[in-house]
């Protein structure tokens, strides 16, 4: 596997090496899990080339969130990468992302989407992940790119970003990738304490009885969401949101809308976790 620190060597690859393959991106901020390997496998199998990215990006990062210790394994994702068989590892510094520094730094927003939810606790957030997501399809110029649907609200605003820019990408959203308990895979999950890692599948039990509470019992979603908080603070979590929307904005759902997801984001001591599933009425 090769490894571009740099644009120039990246672009110096792409341009000996990619000659009319597909190209499929897998952007990461690295500390990679087996649900960063499942979209690397999705990729393979849509693509003749992966190009996977590691950058802590600092642009998503607020000033009292964890940026400086969030979780960074170079040498295992390296490792790991070269097992599945990638054949180009980009992995930027600031300086390459940011030439000019992030007081001079030209942003992308994606307005509405960015400001509800996840946008709503964490101010600026999207703005970062849509302005290197931007950056990163303009010098990796992919043919598609691979997102978690974990992260669903980022998931849908690159979307937006690639079809109001007008950008040649095709973006693929992939299923979550979970334990055995249920527990939705991130790089945040190394900061539970053994207590924490216990209750924390319930985040995913308690979208789960949301879920069966709508498509079986009928109960509405501005009923069902108080009761999840409820459920979830009685399992130790402090709720950020619990939220039924539709699927494919976010929005508020109106009776008539089928396509509904349970979104929610709580704290369990001090590790914010997310998770989501959807609801097909
Ligand atoms: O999902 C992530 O890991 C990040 O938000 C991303 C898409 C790599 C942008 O920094």
């Amino acid at each position: 596997m090769i490894i571009a620190k740099n644009v120039p060597e990246l672009r110096a690859y792409l341009a000996q090496r990619r000659a009319g393959k597909r190209l499929a991106f897998v952007p990461t901020m690295g500390n990679l899990h087996a649900g960063h390997l499942k979209l690397i496998e999705v990729a393979r199998r849509l693509a003749d080339m992966v190009v996977v990215s590691i950058y802590v990006n600092p642009l998503q990062f607020g000033a009292n969130e964890d940026l400086d210790s969030y979780p960074r394994t170079p040498v295992e994702d390296c490792t790991a990468l070269e097992a599945q068989g990638v054949e180009l590892l980009f992995m930027p510094g600031d300086k390459e992302m940011s030439p000019r520094g992030r007081a001079a730094q030209t942003f992308v927003e994606v307005p509405v989407l960015s400001d509800v939810l996840c946008g709503a606790s964490r101010p600026g957030h999207f703005r970062g992940v849509a302005t290197v997501v931007n950056r990163l399809f303009n010098l990796v110029q992919p043919d598609l790119a691979l997102f978690g649907k974990k992260d669903y609200q980022q998931l849908l605003v690159i979307r937006l970003m690639v079809s109001d820019l007008g950008m040649p990408v095709e973006i693929v959203g992939v299923d979550t990738v979970r334990e055995s308990d249920g527990l939705a895979m991130s790089s945040r999950n190394n900061y539970l304490s053994p207590q924490e890692r216990q209750a924390a599948p319930r985040l995913y039990a308690v979208l789960g009885a949301v879920r069966e509470r709508i498509l079986k019992e009928r109960v509405s979603p501005a009923d069902a969401e108080p009761e999840a908080r409820v459920a979830l603070e009685a399992a130790g979590f402090r709720p950020d949101y619990v939220s039924v929307r539709r699927r494919d904005d976010l929005g508020v759902p109106a009776p008539a809308d089928k396509q509904l997801v349970v979104l929610a984001a709580a704290w369990l001591g001090r590790t914010r976790l997310i998770d989501n599933l959807e609801i097909d009425l």
